[in-house]
């Protein structure tokens, strides 16, 4: 994957963004849980549109709080891997409680900027069940 380049004029304005939309995403974190079963149909058509199977690799960008995660496992099983990433600590803290509240050992969150990070590698799927 290439990084995104920006002119160095662009960088503080980038970082000055990126630092106020964490901290509304961090403020976001407790309600955005509380908000999931409304969208629930939603995220279910929407997993069920990738035709995910048994074992399958996903990339999950901006997971939140991880809502998105129990239909993505129910699809790719124990033999299946999701990681997912998020900017927001609060999201990510959030999302990882869950991973252990369900045992899942096959999801790991990453913290990243989903417009700098390396999110190659070994990837062979991309999901991004963002709303
Ligand atoms: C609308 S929420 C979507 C959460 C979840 N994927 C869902 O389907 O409900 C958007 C999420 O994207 C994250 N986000 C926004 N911009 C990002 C970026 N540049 N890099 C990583 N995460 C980002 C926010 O922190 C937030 O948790």
């Amino acid at each position: 994957m290439t990084d995104i380049e920006r002119r160095p004029e662009d960088e503080t304005q980038y970082r000055d963004h990126l630092q106020r939309s964490e901290t509304v995403w961090n403020r976001w974190s407790d309600w955005y849980r509380t908000s999931e079963q409304d969208f629930e149909p939603f995220r279910t058509e929407l997993i069920t549109q990738l035709g995910l199977r048994e074992g399958d690799r996903v990339l999950e960008i901006g997971c939140g709080p991880g809502v998105n995660f129990s239909l993505i496992w129910e699809a790719i099983g124990e033999d299946g891997q999701l990681v997912a990433t998020d900017y927001s600590p609060e999201m990510v803290t959030k999302a990882r409680e869950r991973i252990t509240t369900n045992g899942w050992e096959n999801i790991e969150v990453v913290r990243a900027d989903a417009t700098t990070a390396n999110l190659g590698g070994a990837m062979t799927q991309l999901s991004q069940p963002s709303l």
